[in-house]
């Protein structure tokens, strides 16, 4: 080995006292960077440990646990008697890759698949909008309604469960006593008889509209969309190489006819019939039937997202489109984002008969389950009626929030927002008076501290109609009221301007 001192590079370590970060580690991370990033050579000797501990003002022990660490890592070794050194194993004909050179060069273009670029770059430049809880923020459910306690003392039982059910491997297809659940919470209150066995958890809807994607989908396959769509079930089809056709909404839902008209060879249909994202129409029964002929004909399959489906409050919620399916093609999707909190990241597929088995191969292979303790609390907040009781308290809060939306809109938004009355889910739109921009309205709105989604955002094509999309879901009425009132302000700011 040769030895080289390599002691003076070893002063431009910088170790802070008051760091949150313990002195070893600080000390470890600068090591195992030099030495990675080629600040020490192969073979080169570090300084003895009493030395370096006295350089840098820390504890001989430190250091010591810190070769150690490194020693274990099999960045450097010691030679008794002689000292330690950069462990010869880093040498080689090839240099080591230097980390400081990749940090300042231009950033690194990674090679995506093409279907992965094209998803990026078309998407590339849509910002996230703010996800906190205040008047209009989209897709939150009533935090504040939330039982809590309940929750916490579901969880603290279920952890004092079997280590096995705790600990292990959870059952990949999930946990069979939420399907069970979930099952009968789908016959009760969906119209939909359907098997435990067809029913797959998986990380939220998201994760659902991805691996429908990515198992059904074939580059440049035609995709019918709802037109203005669902943002994250668009984003996950594109990124399985999707050719979305943008199918256009009315109040009747998707324009089957129209979709028929631009391609009527698709191989996958997205929608929602039940609460139309972002519109808010229902799917008419004419229309469904339409859709499950269309899908028939074409050989097809449909996603049903009911991803708000349980808070109809203007009388009897609509049939699902999957209880009128006789053709199996439709693939529903349920989450608990909105009917529990969407933290919990859970939601589920119920698959058509013809699908359990590719479900059960890609989970079981390709899958491992979601996390075991989330599935466990769901399932007994389910079986012991929280579900039930926190679903109808909810409908009966989001019908007040609406109606305290849709008396602010009246008072203070004529002339400049028409705010759509809403029968169901926690959010509406509101169409702009002719001159309002979507985007600067939202951008003077969130100057505000409210948000308001523009209407482009959830478009595929450009749209006939301007709009925001306001939820209601997430705040109470006196901050609804209040949000209304800045939204007016902000709103006859712009037609001034
Ligand atoms: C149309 C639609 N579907 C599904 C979801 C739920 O997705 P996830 O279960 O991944 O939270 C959302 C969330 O806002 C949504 O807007």
């Amino acid at each position: 080995m040769v030895k080289r001192a390599g002691g003076s590079l070893l002063l431009s370590i910088q170790i802070d006292h008051a760091h949150h970060h313990p002195v070893s580690t600080q000390l470890c991370v600068a090591l195992r960077e030099m030495i990675l990033t080629g600040g020490f050579a192969p073979g080169d000797r570090l300084p003895a440990s009493r030395t370096l501990a006295r350089d840098l003002g820390v504890s001989r022990t430190t250091v010591v646990e810190v070769f150690s660490r490194l020693t274990a890592e099999g960045l450097i070794e010691s030679a008794t008697g002689s000292g330690t050194f950069v462990s010869a194993v880093l040498g080689g004909d090839r240099p080591m890759p230097s980390r400081a050179k990749v940090a300042a060069s231009e950033p690194l273009a990674p090679k995506l698949s093409a279907v992965m670029q094209e998803a990026v770059s078309h998407l590339g430049e849509r910002q996230r909008l703010p996800h906190a809880p205040r008047a209009f923020t989209t897709g939150l459910p009533a935090f504040d309604a939330f039982p809590r306690a309940q929750w916490a003392r579901l969880s603290a039982k279920w952890l004092r469960g079997s280590l096995s059910d705790v600990m292990g491997y959870g059952d990949p297809f999930g946990a069979l006593n939420l399907r069970r659940a979930l099952a009968s919470h789908l016959r009760g209150n969906r119209g939909i008889t359907c098997d435990p066995e067809q029913i797959f958890i998986l990380g939220g809807a998201q994760q659902a509209f991805h691996l429908i994607g990515s198992m059904l989908l074939n580059p440049g396959d035609k995709v019918w969309f709802e037109n203005p769509g669902a943002i994250g079930a668009r984003n996950s089809l594109i990124a399985s190489g999707a050719d979305l056709i943008p199918v256009p909404v009315d109040d009747h839902g998707l324009c089957v006819e129209e979709g028929l008209r631009l391609a009527s060879r698709f191989r996958l249909a997205f929608v929602t019939p039940s609460h139309q994202q972002p519109l808010g129409s229902v799917m008419s029964l004419a229309r469904r039937f339409a859709l499950l002929r269309a899908a028939e004909d074409a050989d097809a399959w449909v996603i049903e997202d009911d991803y708000d489906g349980e808070f109809f409050f203007a009388g009897r919620p609509p049939p699902t489109l999957k209880s009128v399916d006789t053709t199996g093609r439709v693939i529903y999707v349920g989450t608990f984002s909105k009917s529990i909190f969407p933290a919990l990241r859970l939601g589920y597929v119920l698959a058509p008969p013809a699908l359990v088995a590719t479900f059960q191969t890609i989970l079981s292979r390709f899958l491992q389950g979601v996390p075991s303790h989330t599935q466990g609390v769901v399932a007994e907040f389910i079986d012991e009626g929280h579900f039930a009781v926190h679903v109808r308290r909810m409908r009966q809060i989001y019908f007040e929030r609406h109606e305290a939306l849709a008396r602010a809109a009246q008072q203070h938004l004529g002339g400049l927002l028409e705010v759509v009355p809403a029968k169901s889910g926690l959010h509406t739109v509101g169409y702009l008076a002719p001159g309002l921009s979507e985007a600067s309205v939202s951008r003077g709105a969130d100057e505000r501290g409210v948000t308001v989604s523009p209407l482009g955002r959830f478009a595929i094509s450009p749209l006939a109609v301007s709009g925001l999309v306001l939820g209601f879901g997430s705040s109470a009425p006196p901050a609804i009221e209040a949000g209304v009132k800045v939204l007016a302000e902000v709103l006859r700011g712009q037609r001034r301007g």
